[in-house]
């Protein structure tokens, strides 16, 4: 009985491959690399005692989902991270977006419909809500015009999945809406690596204290909100990871009712831009060098979740706070800039 994550070798991946070995599930993992690397399994091994199968193979190729379904006959089920995610790319190359992230999608529901019974755990987003009219944003939340063909290709494929789940019972499968992930790992073993500028808040601002970048732009102080900068959900990576362990169990045991669930995966805390820019300070000791610039176009106000359903439904709770989770991403910073 093995477990499919694809992306494995990725920042959520990796830490969700560690969290299922660490529960004794085994686990193969399919990664192009071309946003990871493979010595992540060195980590993932140092951590868990096992390194786990791995096989390099684009899933935009139909031929090689198919050909690996058929040799690994005892997958039970597919965590599916494998997928592109850098929102302003998408809106320059929306195809590339549509193909990775729906394509690829597609195949490996398609193989998974064969099965006498399979489970699986799709990477969405609160993006899907956009900038929602209540707070905490509750799974009920209607489901906002997409602002980027990226978010539009979690919307997508969350549909996708519901149409597929509605007419093949033997098929098991939950959304997981992420808020914002941020950290690494205590060990250090693993941890976020962007490529090239960081996009996201956290490892701009550890890059920005380990003085690789000189300076944090923060996107507008005058939104309506104490400080008048954005409110986010941070949830330390970790616990992101055990979510899908125990999303997992949940349909392996098969103790929905229905075959289809969408489940919020957030702390419940909202944090302002400053308030995340503190925490840094605080943990790390160092003064962050940071200028409030325009807004960013497309960025919403505020987003945290109403994590009541996972906590009831999947009996999972982040348990980290915000200055531990900038710890571990402050820890894993320093130790990728002495390596
Ligand atoms: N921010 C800055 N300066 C930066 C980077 C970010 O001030 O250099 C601010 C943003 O304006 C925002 C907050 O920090 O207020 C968080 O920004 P991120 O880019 O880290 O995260 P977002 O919430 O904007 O986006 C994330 C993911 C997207 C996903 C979205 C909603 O990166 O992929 O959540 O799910 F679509």
């Amino acid at each position: 009985m093995k477990i499919l994550v694809t992306g494995g070798l990725g920042f959520i991946g990796s830490h969700t491959v560690v969290e299922l070995q660490n529960e004794g599930l085994e686990v193969v993992i399919i990664d192009d690399c071309s946003n990871a690397d493979e010595k992540v399994l060195e980590g993932i091994q140092t951590i868990t005692g096992k390194r786990p199968l791995f096989e390099k193979i684009d899933l935009r190729d139909k031929s090689m989902v198919e050909s690996f379904f058929a040799r690994h006959q005892d997958v039970v089920g597919v965590i599916h991270f494998a997928a592109s995610k850098a929102v302003g790319e998408s809106v320059v190359k929306p195809l590339l977006y549509y193909e990775n992230n729906i394509g690829t999608l597609v195949y490996i529901l398609q193989a998974l419909s064969q099965k006498q019974r399979a489970s699986f755990i799709f990477s969405s987003s609160c993006t899907v809500y956009g900038q929602a009219d209540e707070m905490p944003i509750t799974e009920d939340a209607p489901v906002k015009a997409a602002e980027s063909p990226y978010g539009n290709t979690k919307q997508i494929g969350e549909e996708i999945i519901a149409d597929t789940c509605k007419v093949t019972p033997s098929l098991n499968a939950i959304a997981l809406r992420y808020f914002n992930p941020m950290g690494a790992h205590p060990s250090v073993e693993i941890g976020e690596l962007p490529i090239g500028v960081p996009q996201n808040l956290v490892p701009f601002i550890t890059q920005t204290g380990m003085g690789i970048r000189e300076q944090l732009a923060v996107f507008g102080d005058d939104y309506p909100t104490e400080d008048g900068t954005c409110i986010r959900d941070y949830i330390h990576v970790v616990d992101l990871a055990k979510a899908h362990v125990v999303a997992l169990q949940r349909l392996l045991q098969a103790k929905n009712e229905e075959n289809y669930e969408v489940f919020n995966v957030g702390t419940g805390k909202g944090s302002s831009v400053l308030e995340v820019i503190q925490s840094f300070e605080r943990v790390s000791g160092e003064k962050l060098n940071y200028k409030i610039v325009d807004r960013r176009v497309g960025d919403i106000v505020s987003a945290y979740a109403n994590t009541k359903k996972a906590n009831q439904v999947l009996g999972w709770k982040a348990e980290s706070t915000l200055d531990e989770a900038m710890k571990s991403a402050w820890d894993w910073e320093k130790k990728v800039r002495k390596a």
